[in-house]
C-alpha cells in the first residue's frame, strides 16, 4: 500500500511511541519520536537517566525535547539532567510551573512537533497539581500524567488546598479529557497507583475510563471531593522534600 506524506496512516507509521516502565516503581516514562526526523521527546524521566539514553540510542533517535507533565511529588525528576546531558535549552513544563530553574513554558493548546508527522499538543489539566499538562500525541493517544490513571485519578492532597484542587481536577476531567473521543488511548504516568492498587493494566482508552473509572462516577464536585479525600493510601514519604527538589528550591548531586 502506498502511503502519502501527511496521511494519517503515514503519521502513525512515522510515530515511535514507547512506554518505559521501571520494574522497581510504578512510574512510567515515555519516549515519543519520529522515524522521519530521527528525533524524540522524553516525558517524565526518573532521576537515573541512563535507561532513557539507552532506549533512545536503541531506537536510533536523538533526544531533542524533555518534558515534565507536572511538578512531581513522588519521585525526583531527571528532566534537568537530560537537558544538561543532551545540550537542550531547558525542560518543557507548564507556564504555571513555579520551578526556580530555567523552563520552557507551555501554554494550554500549544503544540510542539517532530517533523511534519508527529505532534505533541499540550492540554492544561490542573487539579493533581496546579501546573499539570496532559499531552495529546497525533490526536490519537494522550499522556495523562497523574490526572487520569487506569481506573482512578491522581491525588489532590500533596500540597495546596485539597478542595480547590479537587474542584479543578473535576473540571479538567469532565471539561477536557472526557471531551475526547472514546477511541483515544490513555497512557498514565503511574501504573498500579491510587486507590486501586490491584489494577495491572498499563494503558486504557477514554471510552473505557468513561465507562469504568470510579472517580468519574462522582456526579458533582461535592461527591468528587468526598471520593478524593477518603480511603487513599499513605502520602509518599518525604513528598515535601521531593517537591522542593523538583522545583529547584533544594539541590542534590546532578540536579
Ligand atoms: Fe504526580
Amino acid at each position: 500500500m502506498l502511503l502519502y506524506r501527511g496521511s494519517s496512516s503515514f503519521r502513525q507509521l512515522a510515530l515511535v511511541f514507547q512506554q518505559i516502565r521501571r520494574m522497581d516503581s510504578g512510574c512510567v516514562t515515555y519516549l515519543i519520536g519520529s522515524t522521519m526526523t530521527k528525533e524524540c521527546a522524553i516525558v517524565d524521566p526518573l532521576l537515573d537517566t541512563d535507561y532513557v539514553a539507552e532506549e533512545a540510542k536503541k531506537a536510533g533517535l536523538k533526544i531533542v525535547y524533555v518534558i515534565d507533565t507536572h511538578t512531581h511529588a513522588d519521585h525526583v525528576s531527571g528532566a534537568r539532567n537530560i537537558a544538561r546531558q543532551f545540550g537542550l535549552p531547558g525542560v518543557h513544563m507548564s507556564e504555571k510551573s513555579q520551578s526556580r530553574f530555567k523552563t520552557i513554558p507551555l501554554k494550554d493548546g500549544q503544540a510542539i512537533k517532530l517533523g511534519e508527522d508527529v505532534e505533541l499538543k499540550f492540554v492544561y489539566t490542573p487539579g493533581h497539581t496546579y501546573d499539570h499538562m496532559c499531552i495529546l500525541v497525533n490526536n490519537g493517544k494522550i499522556l495523562t500524567g497523574d490526572t487520569l490513571f487506569v481506573g482512578d485519578v491522581g491525588r489532590v492532597d500533596l500540597g495546596g488546598d485539597a478542595r480547590d484542587k479537587s474542584d479543578k481536577l473535576f473540571d479538567s476531567l469532565h471539561g477536557k479529557l472526557m471531551k475526547l473521543a472514546d477511541g483515544v488511548e490513555v497512557y498514565p504516568a503511574h501504573v498500579g497507583a491510587a486507590h486501586h492498587l490491584g489494577n495491572a493494566r498499563t494503558s486504557s482508552t477514554i471510552g473505557t475510563e468513561r465507562e469504568n473509572n470510579g472517580a468519574l462516577k462522582a456526579a458533582d464536585k461535592d461527591a468528587f471531593f468526598k471520593y478524593m479525600t477518603e480511603d487513599w493510601p499513605p502520602k509518599p514519604p518525604d513528598y515535601q522534600n521531593i517537591i522542593r527538589l523538583n522545583k529547584g528550591e533544594a539541590s542534590i548531586a546532578m540536579v
